[in-house]
């Protein structure tokens, strides 16, 4: 039995930094094991053009504590009058990596996203033009389609047609949910990519709601039916490079998701490495977490792999369960067993 595991140094393909007094408690969670991160974009007001993703940058980059090696890889919020010239100059400069597209109402944040996405067509052609990925949070927002079904829906209705329409974009179907996400990211050719959570791997709806409601479990997408988990850990352990980390840490405060009306999003940053080197040894795949965390991001986005390597060692160690915010504190996610990894060592080059 293997006791220690080294990997290329990993990075989160989807992360919520958030601003402030959040993004100071959280960024260091990150920072500590992940090389690189694609942030989002869902502030309020949202990042839409190139300046306020340099300005997001630098406030990241001035939030970074001393000493920890971190690149934040900005993206764009996608709206009805996002300008292609803009996201083009931003793009050739280098800061910009993606853009996100939310389709109006869809989550945490969402309000500016797009309800007409014929209107969003032009910057999707150049987008394609110049090779830059739209990176989809895949669920249609129509009231009459059950939340549980919203993504099945949204690659019928939205996300095939607008592939078809314009075959030269690159995709990366964001923190996918369902088996017919996985079956549909395995249908397509190499322009389409999914980013898995480290949740989804570890809950479904059934943690959500029985024995009494865990607001630390609710999300966005919402966890689906335990068939759908599995199929979820099987495209992620699978070796497939079109699946990879994208952890969709996202803080929220306690008083926040502990309320009538709670937030949607699960705080992994702390905790991710060690919960994903527990679940791909269940599925006998440790060998295939280093593509998956390490590997095939890089290879979609087109990046270099990171220098630097993590170990990770057959131990228990407690993390904190919550971390502490000038704004409150944040739960860290609770996968409900103790991972039996920890990381012990991480190195930047
Ligand atoms: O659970 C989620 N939280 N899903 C999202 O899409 C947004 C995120 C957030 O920003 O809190
Ligand atoms: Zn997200």
């Amino acid at each position: 039995m293997t006791d220690s595991l080294t990997i290329r140094r990993p990075d989160d393909w989807h992360l919520h930094l958030r601003d402030g007094a959040m993004l100071k408690a959280v960024l260091p969670e990150t920072a500590r094991h992940f090389a690189r991160a694609i942030v989002m974009p869902n502030l309020v007001p949202p990042v839409v053009t190139g300046a306020q993703a340099g300005a997001y940058r630098d406030r990241i980059m001035a939030a970074l504590p001393d000493g920890m090696q971190f690149e934040p890889l900005m993206t764009l919020y996608l709206t009805e009058d996002t300008d292609p010239d803009d996201v083009a100059a931003a793009a050739a400069s280098g800061l910009v990596k993606a853009v996100k597209l939310y389709p109006a109402g869809a989550t945490t944040n969402s309000a500016s996203g797009v309800s007409d996405f014929r209107k969003v067509i032009p910057v999707l052609e150049r987008m394609a033009q110049i090779g830059l990925p739209l990176c989809t949070h895949g669920e249609v927002t129509t009231p009459e389609v059950d939340i549980f079904d919203r993504e099945a829906v949204f690659i019928e209705t939205v996300l095939d047609p607008l592939r078809r329409e314009i075959p030269e974009l690159r995709v990366v179907m964001e923190h996918i949910t369902t088996s017919d996400a996985a079956d549909y990211v395995r249908s397509a050719g190499a322009g389409l990519g999914a980013t898995i959570t480290t949740h989804h791997l570890v809950i479904n709806r059934n943690h959500i709601l029985v024995g009494g409601i865990k607001p630390h479990y609710y999300c966005l997408p919402v966890a689906k039916r335990a068939t759908h988990q599995q199929a979820l850990r099987k495209a992620a352990t699978s070796g497939d490079p079109r699946f990879f980390l994208g952890t969709d840490s996202a803080p929220h405060v306690d008083a926040a998701k502990e309320t009538g009306c709670g937030c949607a999003g699960c705080f992994t940053a702390t905790n991710t490495m060690a919960i994903l080197a527990h679940v791909f040894e269940e599925e006998g795949a440790l060998d295939k977490l280093e593509g998956f965390a390490s590997l095939n991001g890089p290879a979609f986005y087109r990046l270099p792999v990171n220098p630097g390597k993590l170990t990770l060692k057959r131990a228990t160690t407690d993390y904190p369960a919550k971390i502490e915010s000038d704004d409150g504190p944040v739960t860290v996610f609770d996968p409900g067993f103790t991972p039996a990894w920890h990381v012990a060592e991480v190195s930047a080059d």
